[in-house]
Parts: C-alpha cells; sequence; structure tokens
C-alpha cells in the first residue's frame, strides 16, 4: 500500500465520499461520521435501512471523548486491555453526535482498529470513520479487496488493498452503557476473556440493550440456500439430492469427499480462529460455484466455536435440514 492512496482515500472522505478499507476483522465501507449525507449515502449503496447504526472507527483513546460523553470503568478496561483490536464497544453517546450514526438510539459504536492501513487511513483523516462491513445489506461480509469489488463495482469511490483480513469475522462487541455490561455479538474476542479483563459477568443482550440490527436472523447470508447439520445427515442428503440431478456445495472440517458428480467440495480448517479466518472466502466461493444448496457440516459447541457458530446460523437463517 502507498501512501499516495491513502492520502487519496483522505480528500475522497472530506468530500463526502466513500472508501473501503481494510481491517482485521473484514473490510469496512468508510464514510466522515461527521457528514451526515456522506453517511446517507453510504446507507444508500449498502441497501441499508435507515435507522441502522454504525460504528465509528477511530485513531486513538484521545478521540473517544468527541463521540462518547461517558466511559465507564468495565469500558475503560476493556478498551486499554483489547484497543486496538477486534472490539466495539456501545458507549453513552456525546452531544450532537448524529442520528445517522446512532440510530436515533443514545448509544454510539466505537471501535479503534489494528489493521496498519485502517490506522493510517484513521490517523491522517483525523476524524471519525463510520464504516459497516463492506457488503451489502444481509450478505457475507468482505475479507478482501476483491470481495468488496464483487461487492460494489464502481458504486464507491475507492478501494485500499490491504490483503486478507487476519481475524475474518466481524467484532466482538459489548454493550457496557448499563450496570452489566452485555455481549451483543460474539467475536475473536471470547466472553470469557471480556469476563476476566472486567472481573465481572457479561451478560446476553437484554431488553436494555441497544439495538444491533447486524444481529438480525438472517444475515451473513451467501445467495444459495445454506443449511447447517451433522457429518453422516450432511453425507446422506448429498447422496440424494446429487441423484435427483441437483448440484450441491458442502463446507466440511472432518468429512472425506465421496465420490459424487455435481459435488462442489470444500475442506475448511480443523482449528476455529483459521476456521473462522477462511469462512467468508469459503462461503463466497461455495455461493459461486452456482449450486441449488450449500450444506455445512456442524462444528464443536465449545466456547472457541462461538462466533463462527453464530455467524452460520444467522447465515442459515430458519433453515433446518
Ligand atoms: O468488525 C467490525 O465490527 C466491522 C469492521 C468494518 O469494523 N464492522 C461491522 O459493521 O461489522 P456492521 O455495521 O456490519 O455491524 C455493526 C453492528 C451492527 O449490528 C450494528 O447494529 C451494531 O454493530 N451497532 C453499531 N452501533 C451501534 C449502537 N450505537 N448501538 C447498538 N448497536 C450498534
Ligand atoms: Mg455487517
Amino acid at each position: 500500500m502507498n501512501n499516495s492512496e491513502i492520502d487519496k482515500a483522505v480528500v475522497i472522505l472530506k468530500r463526502g465520499g466513500l472508501v473501503a478499507f481494510p481491517t482485521e476483522t473484514v473490510y469496512g465501507l468508510g464514510a466522515d461520521a461527521g457528514n451526515p449525507a456522506a453517511i446517507k449515502k453510504l446507507y444508500g449503496v449498502k441497501g441499508r435501512p435507515a435507522g441502522h447504526p454504525v460504528i465509528v472507527h477511530l485513531a486513538d483513546m484521545a478521540q473517544v471523548p468527541q463521540w462518547a460523553r461517558e466511559v465507564t470503568p468495565a469500558a475503560q478496561k476493556l478498551a486499554r486491555k483489547f484497543w486496538p483490536g477486534p472490539l466495539t464497544l456501545i458507549l453513552r453517546r456525546a452531544p450532537g453526535v448524529s442520528d445517522a450514526i446512532t440510530g436515533g438510539q443514545d448509544a454510539v459504536g466505537l471501535r479503534i482498529p489494528s489493521h496498519p492501513v485502517a490506522h493510517e487511513l484513521l490517523d491522517k483523516f483525523g476524524g471519525g470513520i463510520a464504516a459497516p462491513s463492506a457488503n451489502r445489506f444481509g450478505h457475507v461480509s468482505a475479507t478482501t479487496a476483491e470481495h468488496v469489488r464483487q461487492e460494489f463495482g464502481d458504486s464507491i469511490d475507492l478501494v485500499l488493498d490491504g490483503g486478507q483480513s487476519d481475524v475474518g469475522i466481524e467484532s466482538t462487541i459489548v454493550d457496557v452503557t448499563g450496570e452489566q455490561p452485555a455481549l451483543l455479538r460474539p467475536g475473536h474476542i471470547s466472553a470469557r476473556e471480556i469476563e476476566q479483563t472486567i472481573d465481572a459477568p457479561v451478560a446476553a443482550p437484554h431488553g436494555a440493550s441497544p439495538r444491533a440490527p447486524g444481529t438480525l436472523a438472517v444475515h451473513y447470508a451467501p445467495r444459495t440456500p445454506l443449511m447447517v447439520m451433522e457429518g453422516d445427515l450432511l453425507l446422506e442428503l448429498a447422496t440424494s439430492l446429487t441423484r435427483q440431478d441437483k448440484r450441491v456445495a458442502v463446507l466440511t472440517r472432518s468429512l472425506l469427499q465421496p465420490m459424487l458428480s455435481g459435488l462442489t467440495w470444500t475442506a475448511a480448517p480443523r482449528d476455529a480462529a483459521a476456521y473462522a479466518h477462511d469462512l467468508y472466502a469459503n462461503l463466497r466461493t461455495l455461493d459461486a460455484a452456482g449450486c441449488d444448496a450449500i450444506l455445512v457440516e456442524r462444528l464443536p459447541q465449545q466456547p472457541e466455536w462461538a462466533a463462527v457458530n453464530d455467524r452460520l446460523d444467522r447465515a442459515a437463517g430458519s433453515r433446518q435440514p
């Protein structure tokens, strides 16, 4: 990445344009968080309904008071431990933070990413960059610059290419506006690490939590119908579907590929972090194969799998085998 690309990105953002940029989790589609017209454009391109809040990305802690009026002791501990990194904190918004950012709520989502390109962009821009994941609403997130171009083509001004995102799934979101912190979205930083850091339990989202519409039942979804199931059932279903001349895409960690025609087969990593790293690229490849269904082998239920299980459940929506 050369500096002039980042300088160009800064100029585009200052003029109210849209720039996609790499972060360690997934690529973000960025707009000037202080420019409501730019945010409106962002929502239009993404196809995101108004009223959804968006995360504001910052270069460093010194900028937090411009966006949040209260940083609780738990929030401070989390920020100190995990920023820069794959954590989003939901805090009470500062006066003047627009409804376009917060979805009309009293809370704002903040994150200081660690990816060097994101950091340099934020540092040179100097303000907050509002950035949802760089994918069309409800679709699979992007973990490479090429994925972003597939999603948006010419409808955005620039894509900064920073290689493949390390983590591969979106940040852990913790609501620290209330008495007890709540986990709104699981991610690479686990609930256990959060609890150890604040030395207190984290709650599941509760009635008083700010709405996090990215946690809708169907999200992160390929266009091909996707189902998650045990390996033996998967093999049975793949056999019967291919016998009916259907084309079937499979994502598995442990199964051996059977000799069936009409199968597109992807062997995913055994390890949870590596599985997450490859997840969206694998889903995009399987989706592009033009099959009638994507069958995903069910994953272990241990805590280290919580975030990928969450994403796969949402990719499947209500579809059950
Ligand atoms: O890793 C990530 O978080 C990526 C990268 C680009 O930083 N961003 C991302 O943004 O995943 P997005 O918009 O796709 O998902 C952000 C989630 C949404 O579910 C949104 O509802 C929630 O964060 N969120 C943002 N601001 C919020 C707020 N003020 N209150 C409650 N939820 C909020
Ligand atoms: Mg998203």
